[in-house]
């Protein structure tokens, strides 16, 4: 059976749990100019576990500031409103999808140290190409497979076909979505993104990381993400589904305007990075 219908996929992301109260009202704070660090800061103590994480997480060395940073506002004020929301998304996000069956934690954990492997890859390639809004392509990096988390637990039957389908014929795990379900990960987490009001920019991403020159104003964003997805997958930090590397799209390269010779520093720094916040988040 072919669930072609995209209104059956909506009706299943219906059922999809909503991010909590306190991320959507910082992501509101954040989009709105008047707010100060000092009311985000309020919003953010209120909950004691974000704040533990906050700190824990700007004190790691993943940042290394040469000082302890012991107040949420002096967090805010170091690493900015957009940074914040972010690091406050993706742990949410973690937890989120939080399950307990043993079994399905343990597929979902390769799938999310492939997620954290792009997310750190998509910032790395960031800086590297000096763009401004490396935070956001850290996000993007580890949203970009969301829709697979979402199959994984909200269409179990269909999944495990797709990864049967992935091991017996040795194709890519896009291909036997489509084939199977009508539909790809990429569309799922793009409805996902809509439905938690997620930025333009985050739903086009996530939307077209296999096809970036899809992406509207946002191709050059949403072709480091396909970059990143790939050299993580070379460096094999988890897995994306499936043990092959998908093809670099020419397009996507060309809009880069890189050399090849960027690769080894950008691997490099991504792996050391990579060991950087798996201890922080595990
Ligand atoms: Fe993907
Ligand atoms: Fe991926």
């Amino acid at each position: 059976m072919k669930a072609t219908d995209p209104a059956k996929v909506i009706a299943r992301i219906d059922d999809l749990p909503t991010l909590p109260r306190t991320v959507l009202r910082i992501t509101e704070m954040v989009n709105d100019p008047k707010s100060s660090a000092k009311d985000l800061a309020r919003v953010i103590t209120d909950d004691q576990v974000l704040t533990a994480r906050l700190l824990k997480l700007v004190n790691s060395s993943f940042y290394g500031f040469p000082q302890r940073i012991s107040t949420v506002t002096a967090a805010i004020v170091l690493l900015g409103f957009d940074a914040i929301r972010n690091l406050l998304l993706t742990t949410s996000v973690f937890d989120l999808f939080a399950v307990r069956n043993k079994k399905i934690k343990l597929a979902q954990e390769t799938y999310w140290d492939h997620s954290l492997g792009c997310a750190v890859g998509a910032k790395v390639i960031g800086s590297y190409l000096r763009h401004d809004k490396i935070e956001e392509l850290f996000v993007a990096g580890l949203l970009h497979d969301i829709g697979k988390i979402v199959e994984m637990m909200f269409l179990p039957r269909e999944f495990s076909r797709i990864v049967s389908r992935v091991k017996e014929d040795k194709i890519l795990m896009i291909t036997a979505e489509n084939d199977i379900l009508g539909y790809n990960h990429a569309d799922i987490g793009k409805l996902l993104a809509q439905k938690w009001n997620l930025p333009v920019k985050l739903v086009e991403i996530i939307a077209c990381h296999h096809q970036p020159e899809l992406a509207g104003g946002f191709t050059t964003e949403a072709a480091i993400v396909h970059l990143a997805d790939i050299l993580c997958r070379a460096l094999e930090m988890g897995s994306g589904g499936d043990d092959k590397i998908p093809p670099l799209n020419p397009q996507a390269w060309q809009s880069l305007k890189m050399s090849t010779q960027a690769f080894e520093p950008i691997m490099d720094t991504m792996s050391r990075e990579y060991l950087d916040i798996s201890a922080f988040i595990a």
